[in-house]
């Protein structure tokens, strides 16, 4: 099995809508995905799917409320893909999170709000012991290719990977997922098409993601 989980330090970084279409898109590629809803205090991923169980869209993706990572795991025989969507705010239990996971996907807006928190997310990750191979920037709510190209820049002089494209902040990815769809189902080509990308690059640095504990921490 392998595991991929979304921390940040900010809440609102598109952690559970990255969660969710990596598990759908895992799902239609045919493997068995499990989605754990770390954030037990909102559960909006575990709403969402309701919302898509309701709708009876395909393919049905499973979730379920965990308080702890460890315990997420328990709970996942047979599960070829475990997809953890962390809390809201990152805390003793992010690392807890990202020594069970083979990929830890950070994702981050454009500013410096949203990308200094970001970093300190990962700085914190390396004391503790993770390898920084296996943490990976996502850019999400974007504006401007200028602006993502900057966050990048800044992403990478910090020391991290970050996974290539981007998906641009629009209000379709609101609505799409109020109807209990992932936001590479979006019906506008290009913008699924900019969150299909993103979400194949998690899917391949997941895939790939057995590396050695060689990090560059
Ligand atoms: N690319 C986008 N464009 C526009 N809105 C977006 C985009 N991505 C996410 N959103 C919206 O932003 C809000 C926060 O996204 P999401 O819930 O995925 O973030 P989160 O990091 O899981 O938040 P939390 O920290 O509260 O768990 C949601 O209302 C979501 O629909
Ligand atoms: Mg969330």
């Amino acid at each position: 099995m392998a595991t991929v989980s979304f921390c940040s330090q900010k809440g609102g970084v598109s952690k559970s809508s990255l969660a969710r279409a990596l598990a759908v898109e895992a799902a239609r590629g045919g493997l068995t995905v499990k989605i754990g809803d770390l954030d037990v205090g909102q559960g909006t991923t575990v709403d969402w799917h309701r919302d898509r169980l309701a709708a009876g869209i395909e393919p049905a993706v499973s979730v379920q409320l965990h308080k702890t990572a460890k315990e997420a795991l328990r709970a996942s025989d047979g599960v070829d893909l475990l997809v953890l969507d962390g809390p809201a705010r990152a805390d003793k239990e992010t690392v807890e999170i990202a020594k069970v996971s083979d990929l830890v996907a950070l994702p981050t807006g454009a500013s410096l709000d949203d990308l200094r928190p970001a970093v300190r997310t990962a700085n914190s990750l390396t004391k503790a012991g993770i390898p920084a191979a296996r943490l990976l920037f996502v850019l999400s709510r974007i504006g401007t290719d200028a602006e993502a190209d900057a966050a990048r820049a800044y992403i990478k002089e910090a020391g991290y990977r970050v996974a290539p494209g981007y998906v641009p902040e629009r209000p379709a990815f609101r609505a799409i997922q109020n109807e209990g769809r992932a936001i590479t189902e979006v019906r506008y080509p290009q913008l699924k098409s900019a969150a299909e990308s993103v979400v194949e690059a998690l899917v391949d640095a997941a895939v790939g993601g057995e590396e050695s504990e060689e990090g560059t921490s």
